[in-house]
């Protein structure tokens, strides 16, 4: 079945190229509405998002993130934080420093997040997440005075596409819809949808590669290990109970 709504979450890819085009401080409110319309654990309310509109500090970030290009073109760049700091003000005793904490806080960040990915989607808008702040978290914190409690989880690049790029196939829905119980991996199915990433890759325009998805995992993985996260997590008050 398809609709508007569905059409658009579905036609959704990353964009890394924009229009200079700024966004109206009525665009801008609706996505900060759409955002804060998500749901939130226990109704904690535990995300916040900071607008950087210093293009001194939007450079910086940039570079952070290991100099990512579209972090300067795109009109709107937004970190989006898990924060439990507004509780901690409202009450400081509470504890805070539980794992389900930082679980609660991530969902809702990434819950507010997505919510504002499909509202830019729906005015015509592009985005693109960017992990890549957390390659140096900790000058990230820095830049933008984050207190005890507050955690970077990524910024989003939103404005208009400049680029059209192909939708990223998916993974068979057989290999992650299951029904009552977990299922083993189904190699066959897993070997034509390498197959077909191979085919994807090397028909884009940009960034062509050979490979296929699963032969990439590894490499993927450990690339996005950041070892220095579990500590800085500690330093800013998370999991340390
Ligand atoms: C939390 C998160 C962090 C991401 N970080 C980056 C990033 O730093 N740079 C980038 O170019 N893309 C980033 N992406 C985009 C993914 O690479 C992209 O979503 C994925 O390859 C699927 O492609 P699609 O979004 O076009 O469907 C990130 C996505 C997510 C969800």
């Amino acid at each position: 079945m398809q609709n508007k709504t569905i059409d658009i979450i579905c036609h959704r890819r990353s964009i890394r190229s924009y229009q200079s085009t700024a966004l109206t401080t009525e665009q801008i409110e609706s996505l900060v509405q759409a955002a804060q319309s998500a749901p939130s654990s226990n109704f904690l309310q535990c995300a916040t998002i900071i607008r950087i509109t210093d293009s001194k500090n939007r450079a910086k970030l940039a570079h952070y993130a290991g100099d990512q290009e579209y972090i300067l073109q795109a009109p709107e760049f937004w970190v989006f934080c898990a924060d439990f700091n507004r509780h901690f003000q409202i009450a400081p005793t509470i504890p805070l420093e539980k794992a389900e904490q930082l679980l609660v806080g991530c969902i809702d960040t990434a819950l507010m997040a997505q919510n504002t990915v499909i509202a830019a989607e729906s005015l015509g808008l592009g985005t693109v997440y960017i992990g890549g702040l957390r390659n140096n978290i900790e000058k990230v914190t820095q830049l933008l005075a984050l207190p005890k409690y507050v955690l970077p989880l990524f910024g989003l690049c939103i404005g208009y596409p400049d680029q059209n790029p192909d939708r990223k196939p998916r993974l068979p829905k057989e290999l992650v819809f299951f029904e009552n119980h977990y299922q083993p991996i189904n190699h066959q199915l897993l070997a034509q949808y390498d197959t077909q990433m191979r085919q994807y890759y090397d028909h884009r325009l940009t960034n062509q590669k050979t490979n296929g998805w699963s032969d990439k995992i590894v490499e993927k993985i450990i690339k996005g290990q950041r070892d220095f996260i579990l500590n800085y997590l500690h330093k800013q008050g998370w999991i340390t109970k």
